[in-house]
Order: C-alpha cells, then sequence, then structure tokens
C-alpha cells in the first residue's frame, strides 16, 4: 500500500470515548499534527466480547480509518490492542500501527520499585493476559497481578466519575486486588490503568489505592511511542502547532459531543463530528 503523505491525519480508535484519553496526550505531545478518531460506539463495550470478535471489528474500524487517508494508526483501545495489532500490521503492511499495551507496559515498569504491579483492565484484556507478558518481556520476574474492572467503562460513558456508586465500584474492585501482596515482603507499589476509560476514574481509584501506590497508564508513552514511529518514518508533518482533529461515531453524535468533553478535556464542537456505520 502506499501511505499517504506526512500532511495526512493520524488515525485513533477505541470502542467509545475512553481513546480520547489518549488523544490528549497525542495532542499534546503532537501538536502541529491532525487527528482523525474514531470510537466505535455503537458495538461499546469490547471488553466483553470475544477476542475473534474484537479483530473483526478493530479490523473494520481501521479500514475506514485507512479509507480517510490516515498516516498511521494508534489503536487507543487495550481490548483492542490486546488482541488485533498482529492481524491489524498484516492488512495494512507499511502503516505504523501503535497500541497502548507495551507502552503501558513500559510505564509500569518504569515506576515500580518493587516488582510487584497490579493491572485493572476490561475482561478481555485481563483474560489474554497482555500486560502480564509484556510487563515480564521487560521485567522478568516481576509480580503481576489483574483484575477485571468491567463496570468502570460503563460508570466512565455514563459520567459517574464520582460519587457513592464510583465509590462503591472502586472499593470492590480494587481492595481484594491491592490486598494480594500485603502479607508479602514487597507490596504492590504501582497499579496500572490497563483501559483508557479508567482514567476518567482517578478520583475514586486513587482513593482506594493510597498515597503509597503509584497509579500508571499508557496515554503519555503511547504518544511518546507514536511520535518516535512517526518521526522514523520520517512522517511528521513539521508545524510545531494548529493541528486540527475530527471525529467519527458509530452512534449518537450528540452524546459523544457531551460525553466525549469530559474524556479529552476539550470542548468538542458539534459540527467536528460524523456519524459512520461500519
Ligand atoms: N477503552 C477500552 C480499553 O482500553 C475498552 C473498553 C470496552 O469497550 O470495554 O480496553
Amino acid at each position: 500500500m502506499t501511505l499517504p503523505v506526512a500532511g495526512a491525519p493520524i488515525g485513533v480508535f477505541d470502542s467509545g470515548m475512553g481513546g480520547l484519553t489518549v488523544l490528549a496526550a497525542l495532542r499534546s505531545r503532537m501538536p502541529g499534527e491532525d487527528f482523525l478518531y474514531l470510537g466505535d460506539t455503537a458495538r461499546l463495550p469490547y471488553g466483553t466480547k470475544s477476542g475473534d470478535t474484537v479483530a473483526r471489528y478493530a479490523l473494520q474500524a481501521a479500514e475506514a480509518l485507512v479509507a480517510r487517508g490516515i498516516k498511521a494508526l494508534v489503536v487507543a483501545c487495550n481490548t483492542a490492542s490486546s488482541v488485533a495489532l498482529p492481524a491489524l500490521r498484516a492488512r495494512f503492511p507499511g502503516l505504523p500501527v501503535i497500541g497502548v499495551v507495551d507502552p503501558g507496559a513500559e510505564a509500569a515498569v518504569r515506576a515500580t520499585r518493587t516488582g510487584h504491579i497490579a493491572v485493572i483492565a476490561t475482561e478481555g484484556t485481563v483474560r489474554g493476559g497482555a500486560y502480564q507478558v509484556a510487563i515480564e518481556r521487560l521485567m522478568p520476574g516481576a509480580q503481576v497481578r489483574s483484575a477485571a474492572c468491567q463496570v468502570f467503562v460503563a460508570l466512565a460513558e455514563e459520567g459517574w466519575t464520582e460519587g457513592p456508586v464510583a465509590d462503591a465500584a472502586a472499593e470492590s474492585y480494587l481492595r481484594p486486588l491491592l490486598a494480594w501482596s500485603a502479607g508479602e515482603a514487597a507490596s504492590a507499589d504501582v497499579l496500572v490503568l490497563g483501559c483508557t476509560h479508567f482514567p476518567r476514574l482517578i478520583g475514586p481509584i486513587s482513593r482506594v489505592a493510597g498515597p503509597g501506590v503509584r497509579i500508571v497508564d499508557s496515554a503519555a508513552t503511547t504518544a511518546a511511542a507514536a511520535l518516535a514511529q512517526l518521526e522514523q518514518a520520517a512522517r511528521l508533518c513539521g508545524r510545531s502547532g494548529g493541528g486540527s482533529t475530527r471525529f467519527l461515531a458509530t452512534d449518537g453524535t450528540q452524546r459523544f459531543v457531551r460525553v466525549g468533553s469530559g474524556f479529552l478535556g476539550a470542548a468538542i464542537a458539534p459540527a467536528d463530528v460524523e456519524l459512520i456505520d461500519l
């Protein structure tokens, strides 16, 4: 395939709005670049679905972005990153494809002092063990425990990021996970947010985790990885600011504007969101 020119946008996708937390980091790292974000909101959640289904959805989302002329693809979804990267790279040879699991593992390994790392993610990501593999590759001997926290996805999409429901969910998911190493010589000192929706619940999560646990996510390290790959492929646009972002959603553009702005940390203009079918 012929790769589009350096002035083309960078494609980013997620099952819904979670990837907007990664897009925020990408925009701040590469303010001159244009971005095209696709949220597959009609088929969210990906985290409860089989690996085969998620890989199929990821290929369809990527097809839609590639058809619009992207120059690189950021899979801003841990669930899709853990099952679909080989298929995406095989389908689009020459297109830089950046996932979020390896950058998240890198952030965790950089942050831990004890080598005991707790990971929270969707059911699918935990089932596939992608973080375990990625962390142990970087840090052989690391102790990794994971917990699926699927309800966090619904809470984040609903905007219920603070309050009694979010607090109760954080308590019941995190207490048992963080208690795992309490009796051991070293306890978990890092908690990885292995789902791009989870940074929205940073309040309840950090209150339960307490001050001794560093919370990391993959947004900043993914942005650094994307910058490095684009630099290597000589595909950076060369501008230092003024980049634009357009959005595609597979359902409810009004809801995307309303809820998505919270995830992105910036207003999304209704005129910048297009409804598409995959
Ligand atoms: N935001 C996604 C992730 O990082 C998936 C959430 C979902 O659709 O279940 O895994």
